[in-house]
């Protein structure tokens, strides 16, 4: 495969759907690191290390020197957003980054103005930006989009294009028979079917261009069997959903923890308060289920309550996120955690993570934009079950479990770097350093 993998030559555009706090923190952190103002981190690719071959060779390149992934330098950024304040406007209003570090990188981040939205109020309620696209059916809003990206492709003198949904989560939608192929989906589209989400017809003329796309949002996007279609048919690489951040970061870090130990756990209490535009956006029930199924399985599929009744039969589950505006993007959570020990004895754990939403998810935006673009240098193609590790709700092919556990993921995309650039996989079996000589011959 190394030979196969193209050079990452000349400039890589990352388009968001979606130019929010999310996006503005992300492209400001790249602006500020390429001034040496500021340190990437949080992000694998630009600050990881991958051990190669054997503990004893001592081979621990940084990820960024062992893969062909695109410089910093070379990268340009673009969006869409239903609101018109270019990305400096954005980054003072959404409040993540002090003043200080935005006017450092002003000219740069003022010259980033989003493109007219493909949106439908339906799907985010709560919102009332009126920097939308006039086209009446999402057929022709495809094409405007299709249009935008050749444009921006054509005016910044870009090689290649990823896109990363960083757009505010959508209503819950179940895939429906418009979902199911894609020609059921182009029908759709012609039809103005109102069952297409916004963030499909991005999805849908990325796809069609061949560029791929991430979804950071926990929407129903490009896992529809109709988009799968069409990435398989580009040959285009696609991943989701919803950035892994912030609480359910710490439950995929905590729970393959105790049920490595068999720990019991009867039950997992999880709240937030959030006041930035997304927990807005939330405080929509129709949206807030959105988001609370994309987090709800992630414990589930660790524990598997199934093969553990015993440990995890009793479990129960609960997620609140409220909306309290005087935190903004500054989230607090709370978990209490009930788990039982030796005999069943009870224990609780209690977490109190005050983050920053927008500083833990900037990082993954980058970092999937870098390996989605190399996946599709090294002509990898369809669901890039490898970048797990980036989200809470893996897509994986159909029918197959998503691995949740942060620490399998991390293996996964490590050996698929290794597998990448032909270097030995690494199963830390390890029986071979206490073989004697004599064995070995
Ligand atoms: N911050 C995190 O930790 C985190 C974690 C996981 C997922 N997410 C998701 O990432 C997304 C972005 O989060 P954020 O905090 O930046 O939210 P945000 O509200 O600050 O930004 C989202 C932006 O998307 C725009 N938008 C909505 N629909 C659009 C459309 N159809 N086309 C173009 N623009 C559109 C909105 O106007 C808004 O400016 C949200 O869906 C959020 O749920 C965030």
């Amino acid at each position: 495969m190394k030979q196969q993998i193209e050079q990452a030559q000349g400039k890589l555009g990352i388009l968001m759907p979606g130019l929010g706090a999310v996006a503005t923190t992300m492209i400001a952190g790249v602006e500020a690191v390429k001034k040496g103002l500021s340190q990437p981190i949080g992000s694998l690719t630009q600050t990881g290390n991958i051990r190669l071959g054997k503990r004893t060779e001592n081979r621990l390149p940084k990820i960024k020197d062992f893969v062909p992934l695109a410089n910093l330098n070379d990268i340009v950024f673009g969006g869409w957003d239903v609101y018109e304040d270019n990305v400096y406007e954005a980054a003072v209003k959404a409040g993540v980054l002090d003043t200080h570090l935005l006017k450092a990188i002003q000219p740069e981040l003022e010259a980033i103005v989003p493109m007219k939205a493909a949106f439908d109020k339906n799907f985010v309620k709560n919102l009332d930006g009126t920097h939308i696209k006039e086209q009446k059916s999402r057929y022709n809003l495809a094409l405007a989009v299709m249009e935008d990206i050749r444009l921006f492709k054509e005016k910044n003198n870009c090689s290649r294009i990823v896109m990363v949904w960083c757009g505010s989560t959508e209503i819950y939608n179940e895939p429906v028979d418009i979902h199911e192929s894609l020609e059921k989906f182009e029908q759709a589209l012609v039809d103005n079917d109102l069952r297409i989400a916004p963030s499909m017809i991005y999805a849908y003329a990325a796809l069609k261009l061949g560029i791929p796309f991430a979804n950071g949002a926990p929407n129903l996007t490009c896992d529809i069997p109709a988009l799968m279609e069409l990435a398989k048919e580009t040959k285009t690489p696609i991943g989701g959903k919803d950035f892994k951040t912030g609480q359910t970061l710490m439950k995929t870090i905590l729970a393959p923890g105790l049920q490595a130990r068999a720990l019991g756990v009867q039950g997992w209490f999880s709240t937030n308060i959030l006041g930035n535009r997304d927990g807005l956006v939330l405080d929509d029930p129709d949206n807030f289920r959105t988001k609370e199924v994309s987090k709800l399985g992630v414990l589930e599929d660790i524990l598997r309550p199934d093969l553990n009744p015993e440990l995890y039969g009793e479990l129960y589950h609960k997620i609140r996120i409220n909306y309290y505006p005087p935190r903004g993007d500054n989230k607090e959570s709370w978990d209490n955690i009930d788990i039982n020990g030796w005999l069943g004895y009870p224990m609780q754990i209690k977490i109190n993570f005050l983050c920053r939403d927008s500083i833990l998810a900037a990082p993954i935006v980058l970092d999937l934009a870098l390996f989605m673009d190399l996946a599709q240098r090294a002509g990898m193609s369809g669901i890039q079950e490898w970048l797990s590790f980036y989200f809470k709700s893996p897509q994986t092919a159909p029918g197959l479990r998503p691995e949740h556990d942060i620490f399998k993921q991390l293996i996964k995309l490590e050996n698929t770097l290794r597998h990448m650039m032909g270097e030995d996989l690494i199963t830390h079996l390890g029986l071979d350093y206490y073989e004697t000589p004599e064995e070995n011959a």
